[in-house]
């Protein structure tokens, strides 16, 4: 099983628009993916369908309140998932004051890993280099390093490299990189094309793969996820 998270510091580069259509991608391939909002905006869980009024949610799950299969949630085209809210950002402070709390989710996601055959788990992070962020650090095998053509996207995938690294240090884990991708892609727009390229320099430089197709900018994509659809659909 992977567990990839989708990861940057920096915000609206596609990290959620790209954990739902991998989610989308895999399950119409038969696989069984379960998808993890770990980002209180809750972007993804509404792009999932999913309603959290009085529900609970992965907020319950990290606070010890509700077992993890209570708050898993199944959705026809986008697999299973554990869904956020605002309450997850309000419940912030709480969940950081626990011992261990960067690894709440990974101790919350034992028994399912146990008992359910699952082939992916997708987990859609925060901008922000958080307790929400370490958590999905302490669950990833692998992560996508969503990224606009800009410098700041840039600075995020950086920013990345060096938590890698601390994570590497101070729990002995190995995160693989499984790919740096350009969302947003505007081919005729010069400096987009000159921070592309430096994107792939970035990724020769840190050994990590590079996906050369970059993600067009498309009005598709909001239609789509208005709609609670993949773009695929
Ligand atoms: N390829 C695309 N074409 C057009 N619009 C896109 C594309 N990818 C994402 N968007 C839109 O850009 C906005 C930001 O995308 P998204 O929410 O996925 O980024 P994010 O990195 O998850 O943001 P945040 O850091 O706030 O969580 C959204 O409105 C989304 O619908
Ligand atoms: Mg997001």
């Amino acid at each position: 099983m992977k567990a990839i998270a989708f990861i940057n510091q920096k915000g609206g580069v596609g990290k959620s628009t790209t954990t739902l259509h991998t989610a989308s991608y895999l399950v119409k391939k038969g696989y069984k993916v379960l998808t993890i909002d770990l980002d209180p905006q809750g972007n993804l869980s509404k792009a999932f369908g999913i309603n959290t009024d009085g529900v609970p949610t992965l907020k319950e799950v990290l606070l010890g309140e509700v077992p993890v299969n209570q708050a898993i949630y199944s959705s026809a085209d986008f697999g299973y998932v554990i869904p956020s809210d605002i309450e997850l950002g309000q419940a912030e402070k709480t969940i950081s004051g626990n011992f261990g709390a960067e690894g709440l989710l990974a101790l919350a996601l034992e028994p399912i890993i146990e008992q359910v055959p699952l082939d992916y788990i997708l987990i859609d992070c925060p901008p922000a280099f958080n307790i929400f962020t370490y958590n999905a650090l302490l669950v990833a095998t692998d992560v996508v390093i969503p990224c606009k053509a800009e410098q700041w996207s840039l600075d995020g995938a950086e920013q990345f490299f060096a938590i890698q690294e601390l994570v590497k240090k101070r729990f002995k884990r190995n995160i693989n990189v499984a790919g740096i991708v350009v969302n947003q892609f505007q081919s005729n727009i010069t400096t987009q094309k000159m921070f592309y390229d430096i994107l792939k320099q970035t990724a020769e430089k840190r050994n990590v793969p590079f996906i050369a197709q970059p993600i067009r900018l498309s009005t598709d994509v909001n239609t789509a996820i208005g709609m609670c659809k993949s773009v695929f659909d």
